[in-house]
C-alpha cells in the first residue's frame, strides 16, 4: 500500500532525494520525480511499466525555471501562451536545454512543460526547487487517476502520495507546439482549439497528433482504456443486454424496457461536467462485476467534446481492433450477438 498523506514539505524533500511522489494537479494525478535526475525519472517509467518510448512532462512552478527547461531563444508565441494559461492545463512543446535528460524526452530534441493550477502542485515543485516529471499516475495504458484512490489501486513502487481529493477538470491538458504561426494541438484537452485560435487570431490552429509527433505509429492509439470492452456508439443502441452499462455524456432517452444499468455524466447536458466525472465513471463501471461491457454514446468533436472523444476513442480502440480467430474484431462478436 503506498503512504499517502498531506504533508508537502515531506513530499518535495523525497523529491529531492530522488523518490517518487503522486500528486494532484488540476487535470488528473500525476507521478513525479526530480525532472534534472535521469535515475529519478527512470524510476517513473518502472512504477507505470510505461515503455521508454513515450515522453514525460515537466512541471513548473514559476516562469524563471523556464530557461532551465526551454532553450534560448524561446519564442515569443511560447512565451505568450505561457503567459495567457498558465497556471492552468495546457502543455507546450519546444526545443529542451541540455539540463533536461534524455529520458525525460525519450531522447526528443524538444520537450513538454506545463505549469499546473493546482495550489499542491505548485507548492510541492516550489519546495521541492526543481521541475517535476509526471506523466499521469496509472500504468500505462490504463485509466488516468482523478481520486488519490485511483493511484493506490494501480501503482506500486511509489514513495509517497499526496492526497488533495478530487480533480477538477477531470481530462489531461491539451498539448500544443509552435510551428512558423502555427498553433499545432497534439493532444486536445480542456482548453479547446476554439479558444486558442479565438485568444491567438493571427495564428493558425491545427489539430495534429502526438503519435505522429513522436513517431511510435499506433503504439499509442490504444490508451486510456478500461479492463471491461467498451464500444462506441452514434445513438443508444435500441438493444440493451443487461450485462452492459449505457454510458451517457449528455441526456439521451432510453429505450423503456431496458435492463442496463445507465450512468449519466450530466443531466443538463454540460459537457465540462461530463469530463469531470469521465474517468471516475470508467474507473467505477471496470469495477462493477455485474457490467461485462460498457457502450458509450459519443459526443459532438466540438470545443470540449473533442478531447472527450479523443479519450473515448482509445479507450474504445483495442476493443475494436482486435480481431478473433474468424477475423472478427470484439465490437463486431458484440453487435453481432445483439442482432440474434
Ligand atoms: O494533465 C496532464 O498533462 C497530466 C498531469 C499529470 O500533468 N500529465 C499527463 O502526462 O497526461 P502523460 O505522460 O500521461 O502524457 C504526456 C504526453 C505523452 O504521452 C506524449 O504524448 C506527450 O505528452 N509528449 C511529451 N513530450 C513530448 C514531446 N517532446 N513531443 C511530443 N509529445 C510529447
Ligand atoms: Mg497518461
Amino acid at each position: 500500500m503506498i503512504k499517502s498523506g498531506k504533508d508537502i514539505i515531506f513530499a518535495s524533500k523525497l523529491i529531492r532525494e530522488g523518490k517518487l511522489v503522486a500528486f494532484p494537479t488540476e487535470t488528473v494525478y500525476g507521478l513525479g520525480a526530480n525532472g534534472l535526475d535521469a535515475k529519478a525519472v527512470a524510476k517513473i517509467f518502472e512504477a507505470k511499466q510505461r515503455p521508454s518510448f513515450d515522453p514525460l512532462i515537466l512541471h513548473i512552478s514559476d516562469l524563471e525555471q523556464l530557461e532551465t527547461v526551454f532553450k534560448k531563444p524561446i519564442s515569443p508565441l511560447v512565451l505568450q501562451l505561457a503567459e495567457k494559461y498558465w497556471p492552468g492545463p495546457l502543455t507546450i512543446v519546444a526545443p529542451k536545454t541540455g539540463k533536461v535528460p534524455a529520458v525525460v524526452t525519450a531522447g526528443l530534441k524538444t520537450v513538454a512543460v506545463r505549469m499546473p493550477a493546482h495550489k499542491v502542485a505548485r507548492k510541492l515543485i516550489k519546495q521541492a526547487g526543481v521541475p517535476i516529471a509526471a506523466p499521469s499516475a496509472n500504468l500505462f495504458g490504463r485509466l488516468s487517476p482523478t481520486r488519490a484512490e485511483h493511484v493506490k489501486a494501480q501503482l506500486k513502487g511509489v514513495d509517497y502520495l499526496l492526497d488533495g481529493g478530487i480533480t477538477d477538470i477531470g481530462l489531461e491538458s491539451t498539448i500544443v507546439t509552435i510551428h512558423r504561426n502555427n498553433i499545432e494541438v497534439l493532444r486536445p484537452g480542456a482548453i479547446t482549439a476554439d479558444q486558442l485560435q479565438a485568444d491567438f487570431p493571427d495564428c493558425k490552429v491545427v489539430a495534429s497528433n502526438t503519435e505522429d509527433y513522436i513517431q511510435a505509429p499506433g503504439q499509442l492509439k490504444s490508451h486510456y482504456s478500461p479492463r471491461t470492452p467498451l464500444y462506441l456508439y452514434d445513438e443508444v443502441p435500441e438493444k440493451l443486454p443487461d450485462y452492459a452499462a449505457l454510458l451517457l455524456l449528455e441526456p439521451h432517452e432510453v429505450p423503456e424496457h431496458a435492463q442496463s444499468k445507465i450512468v449519466l455524466l450530466s443531466p443538463t447536458g454540460d459537457l465540462t461536467e461530463a469530463a469531470a466525472g469521465l474517468f471516475q465513471a470508467l474507473h467505477d463501471l471496470e469495477n462493477d462485476p455485474e457490467v461485462e461491457q460498457i457502450y458509450a454514446v459519443k459526443v459532438e468533436e466540438k470545443g470540449l467534446g473533442m478531447a472527450i472523444m479523443d479519450r473515448l476513442k482509445k479507450a474504445a480502440y483495442r476493443f475494436s481492433h482486435f480481431v478473433d480467430q474468424n477475423g472478427m474484431t470484439a465490437e463486431e462478436v458484440s453487435r453481432q450477438n445483439q442482432e440474434l
